[in-house]
């Protein structure tokens, strides 16, 4: 992969940054902002360079359409804060207020250009659209770096079309994660566990299907374990449920016998009448789940077996959370992995942007995890062995 440092002496020359700064939003405000502190060190990087930064980002899917509510603005906010450098906003992407932001720029500034996805042809499928689009954002600048590790399965206007007409490289971030993401995709130190969680087994499947080659013990909690729970016959009640996907877990769970695989499911289950904050949670083995409950986390006693399996293991990906960790309730299951990787000394990833929400949520130190994704599409891809669009145009 191209870094930077091929793109030679970037002072005063206008750099276009695709960043990912797609982050929750309530009521006005961010809720979470990891993946803007995540796109410092490359914004960083380039103004200590006296570069001339425009930086491309999306928000939501705002479907080709301009939406106040997808705005960038309380992103441009944000960095402002978190940067020691001029920030504005850009009033579009490639029209007026872009042109004449590129032109007052000064070195080591940055300008923020509103939401990619504003204009229609960024997602378009048409090779053409998305092209002409891509034409107008190289106008712009005179190199571009690939940041926005998020997006890069996306074959997006301003993430791969991009890429072909200037010269162009893969940004810090996109590095560390590739690199971090390739030590558990590739040859990872063994045993080697995966974590899966997350609402549905129908979004794992490609996921599941490459790990059963790769890992050493496949630990599934979440949503998704009631599927996996009911494949092997028991009752899960008012549980999330994907019906139509129990005969392909079935043949998971053959597959992962035949192939060595240890395989765990919850052992017990964290479970309530209905989906609240406050509704009351009681513990039931998971083979006893009444018929007019939920399971909204697994249980104390699996939380314990998860960390032991995991504390055996060299290498961890995560990969959803292992409940509803939103209600404090039904949280301690997220917890209890989250701690087991904390306080282990094996190499983890954790991927998929709701396992890295949990892990600062939960108030976890960063630092204590080998590396937190900041991609969810991405990084699952990644996972089931894909070669990501973003990506490739970036190889030599
Ligand atoms: C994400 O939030 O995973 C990325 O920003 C990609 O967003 P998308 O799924 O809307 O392309």
């Amino acid at each position: 992969m191209r870094t930077i440092e091929t793109l030679g002496d970037l002072r005063g020359k206008r750099v276009l940054v695709r960043s990912d700064f797609n982050v929750p939003i309530k009521d006005g405000e961010i809720t979470d902002d990891g993946r803007i502190r995540a796109a410092l060190p490359t914004l960083n990087k380039l103004v200590d360079e006296g570069a001339r930064i425009l930086v491309m980002a999306h928000m939501g899917r705002p479907k080709g359409e301009v939406k106040p509510e997808f705005s960038l603005k309380p992103v441009a906010a944000r960095l402002a804060e978190l940067i020691d450098a001029p920030v504005s906003l850009a009033e579009d992407t490639t029209g007026p207020s872009a042109h004449e932001a590129a032109e007052k720029i000064k070195d080591g500034e940055i300008v923020l250009l509103e939401n990619v996805r504003f204009d229609p042809r960024e997602t378009s499928k048409d090779d053409a659209e998305r092209e002409a689009f891509a034409k107008e954002m190289a106008e712009l600048a005179d190199a571009f770096v690939s940041d926005g590790f998020g997006v890069v399965h996306r074959k997006q206007a301003s993430v791969y079309d991009i890429a072909k007409l200037l010269p162009s490289a893969a940004g810090l971030l996109v590095v560390k994660e590739i690199e971090s993401l390739s030590r558990v995709t590739g040859d990872p130190e063994r045993p080697y566990a995966v974590v899966l969680g997350g609402s549905k087994v129908s979004d794992k499947l490609g996921v599941i299907e490459n790990l059963l080659t790769k890992a050493d013990m496949l630990l599934i909690g979440g949503g998704m374990s009631f599927t996996f729970l009911a494949a092997k016959g028991y009752e899960v009640g008012k549980s999330l449920l994907e019906e139509d996907q129990i005969d392909t877990v079935k043949e998971y769970i053959d597959e992962a016998d035949k192939r060595g695989v240890k395989l765990v499911l919850p052992v017990d289950v964290v479970a309530a009448p209905e989906f609240k904050a406050d509704a009351p949670a009681t513990v039931v083995d998971a083979d006893k789940m009444p018929a007019d409950q939920m399971g909204l986390d697994i249980g104390p006693k699996s939380g314990e077996l998860f960390a032991q399996t995991l504390a055996e293991a060299k290498t961890v990906a995560w990969n959803g959370p292992m409940g509803v960790f939103e209600f404090e309730a039904f949280a301690e299951g997220t917890r209890a992995v989250a701690q087991a990787l904390s306080s282990g000394s094996m190499f983890s990833v954790v991927g998929g942007g709701d396992s890295a929400a949990a892990i600062r949520q939960l108030g976890f130190d960063e630092s204590t995890f080998s590396h937190i994704s900041t991609g969810g599409g991405a990084s699952l891809e990644l996972l089931e062995g894909k070669t990501l669009p973003g990506i490739a145009v970036l190889e030599d």
